[in-house]
């Protein structure tokens, strides 16, 4: 629940918001989305350049329940680590939770907010963040930007994706009319009246697309390409960071 005076890009008040929609979170999002949030998690692991590290170390910022890692680890079997870096601390749980035996020990859970993170400079081959961007006002995305040049090594690659406005797209009244009012309607009679996953509606809204994400990554020294995905319901942005030459 929010008032007029609350900061919903406050840290604190989107950790709370993902510890209350944790439970529900996974089949929520596969079943509202009719699945397109596993194609797109597809994809979006599909754009991250092959590393030259065979046994490449990958952070997942935002990795709320760890959706994303079965592309993964599909498409780096050798992989060393996924740094799973997430502030919500029950999303971290649910993601413990559903663990497989096999490669749990190939996860490290870092409970931080993402602008603010002390992860080592250099440190990763791959960064990778799905959905995680909406709940980012703009300064903010300029802050994630630097620390993502920051964290990646030189040569390194990262690939982000984020649901998205698709202005211009003829079928948008009815894609707004679902998102803004079936979604909300559903939840509310579903879920004993909580209007938490309506929240993400906002955010999403407000976010717009991958635009201002992309400006802030070529600011911060990144190579950068935007695709954009379904008729805009989704755009990413994709590349590397420079490896500079003396
Ligand atoms: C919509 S979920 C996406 C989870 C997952 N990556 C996926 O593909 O489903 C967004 C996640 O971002 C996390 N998050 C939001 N703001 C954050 C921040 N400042 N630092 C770290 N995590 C944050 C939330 O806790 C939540 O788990």
């Amino acid at each position: 629940m929010n008032d007029q005076n609350t900061d919903i890009y406050a840290p604190e008040f989107v950790a709370d918001l993902f510890d209350r929609c944790s439970s529900s979170y996974r089949r929520w999002s596969s079943v509202s989305s009719f699945g397109f949030v596993s194609l797109w998690r597809h994809q979006c692991v599909a754009r991250l350049i092959a590393a030259s590290n065979p046994r490449p170390v990958i952070v997942d910022l935002m990795a709320g329940t760890g959706e994303v890692w079965p592309y993964l680890l599909r498409r780096f079997p050798d992989l060393d680590t996924v740094c799973a870096l997430d502030i919500s601390h029950r999303m971290h749980l649910e993601a413990v939770d559903r663990l497989h035996g096999e490669y749990a020990d190939r996860i490290t859970h870092i409970e931080a907010d993402a602008l603010q993170t002390d992860l080592p400079a250099n440190h990763a081959d791959l960064l990778v963040s799905t959905f995680g961007l909406k709940t980012f006002n703009p300064e903010q995305q300029t802050e994630l930007a630097k620390q993502i040049a920051r964290i990646l090594k030189p040569g390194g690659g990262f690939a982000l994706i984020e649901a998205s406005d698709p202005k211009g797209w003829a079928l948008r009244p009815l894609y707004r009319f679902y998102l803004d009012k079936v979604l909300p309607t559903v939840e509310r009679y579903f879920l004993r009246g909580a209007n938490d996953f309506s929240m993400i509606g906002t955010y999403t809204r407000n976010f717009g697309d991958c635009a201002e994400m992309a400006d802030a990554l070529k600011a911060a020294g990144l190579e950068v390409t935007s695709r954009s995905h379904f008729f805009g319901c989704a755009t990413s942005v994709a590349g590397t960071k420079p490896i500079v030459q003396f």
